[in-house]
């Protein structure tokens, strides 16, 4: 069984990404556990603070998963054209010390998707985290695109996802991740 650390970037409770996560933990192949993970507890970055304390315990805790899982799944939303500052900062946070780096990610598989109730479907955003990941010395997996425009369509108000085509492309992407995280 291989696992993956899936985030989303997003803190709201009705988070389209949060829910395109889900609709991915449940659609992946049955050789990949998708256990999602929280950055609701990261504080603000402060280098005083990290100083001072070093990493807040959530943090810690979260580079060990990632370390000890075999990818990375990232649902990013969509903020002027990037991703949200709340997602970078807990990338940020993650990345600290820079030590740590290799350990937590890397050549670690990454897939990015993303979703959104306007029309690009997240591409910027998604693109916006490529030279984050090449600086984290990640792996990205560019064998599919997955970007869901038209968000509020494609999930239902309690964040179930609702169209079966949607459903066939989200899991030919899982089934496309897990051949490239490998064995
Ligand atoms: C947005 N939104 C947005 N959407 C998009 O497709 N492109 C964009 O550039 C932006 N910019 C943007 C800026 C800010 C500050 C906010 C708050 C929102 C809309 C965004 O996609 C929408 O709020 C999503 O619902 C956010 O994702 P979650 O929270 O549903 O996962």
């Amino acid at each position: 069984m291989k696992t993956v650390i899936g985030i989303a970037g997003s803190l709201r409770a009705g988070s389209y990404n949060a829910a395109l996560l889900r609709a991915a933990a449940k659609l992946a192949p049955a050789d990949l556990n998708v256990e999602i993970a929280s950055i609701g507890e990261f504080p603000l970055y402060d280098g005083d603070r990290e100083a001072a304390e070093g990493v807040p315990s959530a943090v810690a805790a979260l580079k060990d998963r990632i370390a000890a899982s075999d990818a990375l799944l990232l649902a990013t939303p969509e903020y002027n054209n990037s991703m949200p500052g709340v997602f970078k900062n807990a990338v940020d946070w993650l990345s600290r010390p820079p030590a740590d780096i290799p350990i937590v990610f890397g050549e670690l598989p990454v897939g990015l998707i993303g979703a959104t109730p306007g029309k690009g479907g997240t591409r910027l955003a998604q693109t916006a985290w490529l030279p984050v990941l090449r600086t984290l010395g990640a792996q990205p997996w560019f064998g599919a695109q997955l970007n869901v425009a038209d968000a509020g369509r494609i999930f239902d108000r309690e964040g179930e996802l609702v169209d079966s085509a949607f459903a066939e492309k989200l899991e030919a992407y899982m089934a496309g991740f897990s051949e490239f995280i490998g064995d």
